[in-house]
């Protein structure tokens, strides 16, 4: 089936929708975006994911393309239009272009490019993988230094994915002075004696609308949170590790480098975290 994507203003059959060479999303990974979930048709955390692209594009000093309300209309809209059950909202805004390229910033009355396209995917809520757990490898973390802007700059985090692949993984976690930062698309954790511990926001790592809402829940629960700096050793002695990201929810880890973290199989923590996002990001969907 043709998607009806959206570009600058415009509903369009995917084909047909078009950007400019010279945009500087194209030419200098000048862009950033989200990734929104939709479950039951709704939007999960569309507030989250607004404010966080707000913070983004004012780090970059990047105009915004439209407001909140409107983009939640756009969001709507292309739910809509493309009968999305289960599946994710992409968005991408770029500093647009003036015609050519050039490295310095265009003038600042340049429009920022807009575009969305929805993701169908049935069962995303029920994905095997979460009842299987999944299988990561580490890696070095050689991005940039400010990753709490979520940019499109991925070529790094795809090249880990595709290691994590060649080694019969699923995923990569990436290290930096000896410490994890985050999955090469999530955020990482371990549960040790009950005791969920995590790495503290920073530019280090994406402040995830899904950590917060975790840790959020987590806490109402009564599980006792961790926010500091740990190793791979760590992981792999833990009882349990898992990754959170809008489109894994609740993901359990359950190898790591090869060794089985605690049983080898998705853990407790980690299974009623899933069952809690799941149920209390729905009731809030919009
Ligand atoms: N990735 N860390 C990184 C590096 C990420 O790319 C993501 C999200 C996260 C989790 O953030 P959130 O909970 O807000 O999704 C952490 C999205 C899903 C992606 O690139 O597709």
């Amino acid at each position: 089936m043709t998607r009806t994507v959206y570009v600058n203003g415009q509903y369009l059959p995917e084909g047909e929708a078009t950007v400019s060479i010279f945009d500087r999303g194209f030419l200098m990974a000048d862009a950033v975006y989200e990734v929104t979930s939709v479950l039951q048709g709704k939007l999960i955390d569309f507030d989250g994911h607004a404010v966080r692209l707000e913070r983004s594009l004012k780090e970059l000093d990047m105009q915004a393309p439209c407001s909140k309300d409107e983009l939640l209309e756009i969001h709507r809209k292309l739910v809509e239009l493309n009968g999305i059950d289960e599946g994710m909202i992409y968005l991408q805004v770029t500093r647009g272009s003036d015609g050519d390229r050039d490295f310095v910033f265009p003038s600042e009355d340049t429009k920022p490019t807009l575009v969305l396209f929805t993701q169908n995917k049935p069962g995303l809520a029920d994905a095997p993988a979460a009842k299987t757990g999944i299988k990561i490898i580490s890696i070095e973390d050689i991005r940039w230094g400010r990753r709490d802007i979520k940019t499109v700059q991925l070529l790094y985090p795809s090249m880990g994915k595709m290691m994590a692949k060649k080694a019969g993984a699923d995923d990569a976690w990436m290290v930096e002075d000896g410490h994890v930062t985050e999955g090469t698309s999530n955020n990482a954790y371990f549960v040790k004696d009950g005791k969920i511990v995590t790495r503290p926001l920073s530019n280090d790592i994406l402040h995830g609308i899904t950590r917060r809402a975790v840790l959020r829940m987590a806490e109402e629960a009564q599980m006792e949170i961790e926010e500091r700096l740990f190793t791979i050793e760590e992981a792999q002695g833990a009882d349990e590790a898992f990754v959170t990201s809008a489109s894994a929810f609740v993901m359990p880890v359950v190898e790591i480098d090869g060794k089985a973290v605690g049983e080898g199989v998705p853990g407790p923590i980690a299974a009623r975290l899933r069952e809690i996002y799941l149920d209390e990001s729905l009731k809030a969907a919009i």
